[in-house]
C-alpha cells in the first residue's frame, strides 16, 4: 500500500502548522518586533496599501517570472533572507533552508548567528550563497572573515546596517526569553556593530572582490550613497520591524529608494510581503528580488525542507497567478503605474496575510 504524503497547499496552512509546532517563546521570537511593534505592523499595512490597476486583454496563456540577481539565476523574484537561529523553528536549521532553495532555484543569505555555521554548510551544500555578518571583531577579525567566506566558495557578503545596537524586544523581555543566547559564540562583542561606518563599506569595495549587500537601508539618501560606495545590492529592510520602532513600511520607502539608485545596482526589498502578489508590488515598485523571512521561518517551523519546498511552489503559483490577472506576462511588464495607494481596508498585523486563520482553518 502506497502512503498519501500530505502536502501543504496553501500559505495558510503552514503558518497555522507553524503555531501548533512552536512553544510559546519561539514563535513570538520569530513573530515578534521590537517595542510597540508598529514598525512590524507597518510594514504589513504598508504591503496591504498598494493595491493594482490591472490590465485587461494581453495574452498571458504564457507567464514567466524568472529573473536574476547579480548572475544568480531565480526562479521567482524571491529570496531567504538571514534568519538568525533557525535551528529553533526546526533542527536542520541553514541547511535545510540551503538545500531547498537550491532544489527550488532560488538564493539563499546565511545569517552569521545559524547553525551549520558557513564553512561546515558551504561543505555540506556548496554554493552559491551569500553570508551575512554581524560585526562581532575588530576589523582585522571582519577581513579574516571575508577571506574565509570568499574560500569557502560564498558568491555574496552582506553587512547588516540596521542593527548597530540590539533593540528592545519586549515580548521576549516580559517573559525573559533569551533568544540571542549563543549568538556571540566564540567569544565575540555585538558592541562592534555599533562601531560600523560608510569607511567599513569603502574598505570591503576597496580590499576584497565579492559583491557587497548593504541590509537595512531606509532612505534614499542612504541608498544614494550606498550606489556611490559601489555596493552592489541595495538592500531596503527595517529587519522586519524588528530593529528601530516607528519606522515607514519598508514597501513605502522602496519607491524613493529606486528612484535614488537609479539602476545602478539590483534592490532587494523586505518588510511584510508574505504572498505572491505581494512580490508583484515590490516589483513594479523597483525591487529586483524580495526577501521573504518570517515565510522562511514559518515554513521551516511547519515541516522544515518538505514545507519550505511547499511554500515555494505555492508562492510561484501565486506570482504567476497574480502577473497573468494584472495582465503581464513578463517581469519587466511590472511597472508603478500598475499599482497605487489606496485606504486600509483593516487593522494590519504580521498574520494579517492569513485571513481565515481567525476564522479556525
Ligand atoms: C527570527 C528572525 C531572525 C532574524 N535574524 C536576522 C539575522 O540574523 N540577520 C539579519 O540581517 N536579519 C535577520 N532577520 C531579519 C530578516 O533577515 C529580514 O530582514 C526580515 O525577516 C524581513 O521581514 P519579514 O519577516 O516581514 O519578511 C531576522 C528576522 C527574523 C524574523
Amino acid at each position: 500500500m502506497g502512503s498519501i504524503v500530505a502536502r501543504f497547499l496553501t500559505l495558510h496552512e503552514i503558518a497555522r502548522k507553524a503555531r501548533q509546532n512552536l512553544d510559546q517563546g519561539a514563535w513570538d521570537y520569530l513573530v515578534g518586533g521590537a517595542d510597540t511593534e508598529s514598525s512590524l505592523r507597518r510594514n504589513r499595512a504598508g504591503v496591504e496599501s498598494w493595491v493594482f490597476k490591472p490590465r485587461i486583454l494581453n495574452e498571458v496563456t504564457e507567464v514567466s517570472c524568472a529573473t536574476e540577481l547579480l548572475g544568480h539565476e531565480l526562479r521567482m523574484p524571491v529570496i531567504m533572507p538571514p534568519i538568525g537561529s533557525i535551528q529553533v523553528f526546526e533542527e536542520s536549521g541553514a541547511a535545510g533552508v540551503a538545500r531547498a532553495v537550491q532544489e527550488f532555484g532560488l538564493l539563499q543569505v546565511l545569517s552569521s548567528v545559524c547553525l551549520p555555521d558557513f564553512e561546515a554548510l558551504a561543505e555540506q551544500y556548496p554554493g552559491p550563497r551569500v553570508y551575512q555578518l554581524y560585526l562581532i571583531g575588530d576589523q582585522a577579525w571582519m577581513d579574516d572573515i571575508i577571506e574565509r567566506a570568499i574560500a569557502a566558495g560564498y558568491t555574496g557578503f552582506c553587512l547588516t546596517a540596521d542593527t548597530q545596537t540590539y533593540s528592545r524586544r519586549e515580548r521576549d523581555i516580559l517573559k525573559r526569553y533569551v533568544p540571542l543566547s549563543g549568538r556571540v559564540a566564540g567569544g565575540g562583542d555585538f558592541n562592534y556593530q555599533a562601531s560600523m561606518t560608510w569607511d567599513t563599506v569603502a574598505h570591503i569595495k576597496d580590499k576584497f572582490d565579492i559583491p557587497l549587500y548593504i541590509k537595512g537601508v531606509a532612505t534614499g539618501e542612504d541608498a544614494a550613497r550606498c550606489a556611490e560606495l559601489g555596493v552592489d545590492v541595495v538592500w531596503v529592510s527595517n529587519h522586519g520591524g524588528r530593529q528601530l520602532d516607528h519606522t515607514r513600511a519598508c514597501i513605502d520607502a522602496l519607491p524613493e529608494v529606486a528612484a535614488a539608485v537609479d539602476g545602478r545596482a539590483p534592490i532587494i526589498v523586505d518588510g511584510g510581503f508574505m504572498r505572491g502578489a505581494d512580490v508583484v508590488k515590490a516589483r513594479c515598485l523597483g525591487a529586483t528580488a524580495v526577501a521573504m523571512g518570517r515565510i522562511e521561518g514559518l515554513a521551516m517551523a511547519a515541516g522544515g525542507y518538505d514545507a519550505l519546498m511547499d511554500a515555494f511552489t505555492i508562492l510561484e503559483q501565486e506570482v504567476r497567478t497574480s502577473m497573468a490577472l494584472a495582465g503581464v506576462n513578463q517581469l519587466d511588464q511590472l511597472t508603478p503605474d500598475l499599482v497605487t495607494k489606496d485606504v486600509s481596508i483593516g487593522p494590519a498585523h504580521v498574520l494579517s496575510a492569513f485571513p481565515f486563520l481567525s476564522e479556525g482553518y
